[in-house]
């Protein structure tokens, strides 16, 4: 991943809600920078805590229960009872992290599977775990998921797309130097902020020799 621009007061608040609350859930629509935000965060606070483990919940997992969490699972899960699962999951963690807290990472988890969201809601309401979701907005979202926020287990970082500012310095990191604030408005303007488009646009206009250096 390209450093992170911009992002300096999201990136502190994620920063401490994962620190010395339960976590975070990061919600912003796609291509917005939830993961680059996720990523930086967890290298942050990884010397904080016990460890940290990365799930990405995705559609094709979607329809096998607790799919997301796999790599926290026994292999042998046959004959347990599914109310147990945050249970082991819990025990899992604190094996990876002994006495310090784990921090769970789930990026997209509007995708998580009803009982991968149902056993997190569990494990955070127990203390379980810290946990740095992401969420795409305006998706349809697990109730387990979006009582992480609503009933204020997490906080909720909206993650907006970037102002000028930030536009400029993604695009200053991007192309190694200060950018013409023509260009910065123009860019801004047909990538409404958005890093994604913003990072298409210079591959696009340094591919194209519209994007030039000059001296
Ligand atoms: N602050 C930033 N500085 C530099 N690059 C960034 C920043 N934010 C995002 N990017 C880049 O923009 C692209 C899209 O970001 P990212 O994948 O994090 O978006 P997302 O919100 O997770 O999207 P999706 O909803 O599709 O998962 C990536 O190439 C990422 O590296
Ligand atoms: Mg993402």
């Amino acid at each position: 991943m390209p450093p992170l621009a911009a992002r300096s007061t999201e990136r502190a608040e994620a920063v401490r809600c994962v620190r010395h609350g339960r976590g975070v859930v990061v919600v912003g629509e796609a291509g917005v920078g939830k993961t680059a935000l996720a990523t930086a965060v967890a290298e942050e606070v990884s010397g904080h805590v016990g460890a940290v483990l990365w799930t990405v919940a995705t559609a094709a997992a979607r329809p096998i229960p607790f799919g997301a969490l796999a790599p926290l699972l026994p292999a042998d899960l046959a004959g347990v009872h599914p109310a147990l699962v945050p249970n082991l999951v819990g025990r899992r963690l604190r094996e990876l992290a002994g006495d310090r807290p784990a921090l769970l990472v789930i990026d997209d988890a509007q995708l998580l599977d009803e009982h991968s969201a149902a056993a997190v809601l569990t494990l955070v309401t127990g203390r379980g775990c810290r946990v740095l979701a992401t969420v795409r907005a305006d998706s349809p979202v697990s109730d387990a998921v979006v009582a992480l926020w609503k009933d204020r287990l997490l906080d909720r970082l909206d993650l907006a797309p970037l102002d000028r500012a930030g536009v400029a310095a993604l695009l200053a990191d991007r192309l190694g130097g200060e950018v013409a604030a023509g260009t910065v408005e123009l860019l801004r303007e047909h990538s409404r902020g958005n890093p994604l488009y913003l990072t298409e646009l210079v591959r696009f206009g340094q591919g194209t020799g519209r994007l030039r250096r000059e001296a």
